[in-house]
């Protein structure tokens, strides 16, 4: 089985310090799998998931290799990666008004990714039929009234539609890989649950692949297969959520489970 992302010893060094970022980092996702990437504030989860889309700042500069689709990412101009984002992966951010144009229309900001994908498919889509698929891909991320979403700006609506219309348009390329950024940190946790359940039945559906990143172990665990668990740039831990839960190895992974039982321990006492 050929690998959709496969990471191998990726080590990122900043410019101008020569501060090392991330330390032989290495992760492999095959198509259909989910796993998470978990780690506290500052742990290099963000700088993988950026380095894996080929999107680092040049200020940063990366060694090893990063494998995404069977294309190498490092040192491959960025218009030859350009066609890879969409197709092979796409993005999913914590916050979705950086996704967002805050002067568009949702409708028209979602039109743009579905003609990406149809004019990939040699198949170009515009007028009365683009507008339908605009409104079905809202209805499949659950928006209510989807009509009315997509003649409105993003202020417009509430941060948990505006991260349902963000993940709308990562999937309107049809992506095999879904990354997804701490989708639901910047969200109430009420709205946190409704996110991450639309996501986990929309990935199982599509048998799309995950990377889902997170600093919150218990939210991780309900969504992947497989966890690496990164600590100061260095994968410290990584193997079956039920084994990290049950068995981990690490102290700092063993740190992370024992506050995710406290906290079940206190809502269960609250409860
Ligand atoms: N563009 C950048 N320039 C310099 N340092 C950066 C940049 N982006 C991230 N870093 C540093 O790299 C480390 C890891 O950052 P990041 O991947 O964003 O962490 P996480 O997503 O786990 O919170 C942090 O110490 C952060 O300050
Ligand atoms: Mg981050």
């Amino acid at each position: 089985m050929t690998a959709l992302l496969a990471i191998d010893g990726l080590t990122l060094t900043l410019g101008s310090s020569g501060r090392r970022l991330l330390s032989d980092v290495s992760l492999a996702i095959g198509p259909g799998e989910r796993v998470g990437l978990i780690g506290e504030s500052g742990s290099g989860k963000s700088l993988t998931a950026i380095a894996a889309m080929g999107l680092l700042p040049p200020a940063i500069s990366a060694s090893g290799s990063i494998l995404l689709g069977g294309r190498q990412v490092i040192g491959t101009p960025d218009h030859q990666l350009a066609a890879l984002r969409g197709t092979v992966a796409a993005f999913v951010f914590q916050e979705p008004l950086t996704a967002l144009d805050p002067l568009l229309r949702i409708g028209r900001q979602v039109a743009e990714p579905l003609q990406r994908r149809a004019r990939r498919d040699g198949e170009p889509l515009a007028g009365h039929a683009l507008d339908r698929q605009v409104v079905a891909l809202l209805e499949q991320v659950a928006l209510p009234y989807p009509e009315q979403i997509a003649t409105s700006y993003p202020h417009e609506i509430s941060g948990g539609q505006r991260q349902r219309v963000a993940i709308a348009m990562a999937l309107a390329c049809r992506p095999q890989l879904l990354i997804a950024d701490e989708p639901t940190t910047a969200l109430d946790v009420t709205t946190q649950a409704e996110i991450l359940t639309l996501l986990d039945s929309l990935v199982r559906e599509r048998n799309m692949a995950l990377l889902f990143i997170s600093h919150d172990l218990p939210v991780v665990a309900k969504v992947v297969d497989r966890l690496v668990v990164l600590q100061q740039g260095v994968a410290v831990e990584a193997g079956p959520v039920a084994r990290v839960f049950s068995a981990p190895e690490h102290d700092y992974t063993r740190a992370l489970v024992a506050a995710a039982h406290a906290f079940d321990r206190a809502l269960e006492g609250t409860a």
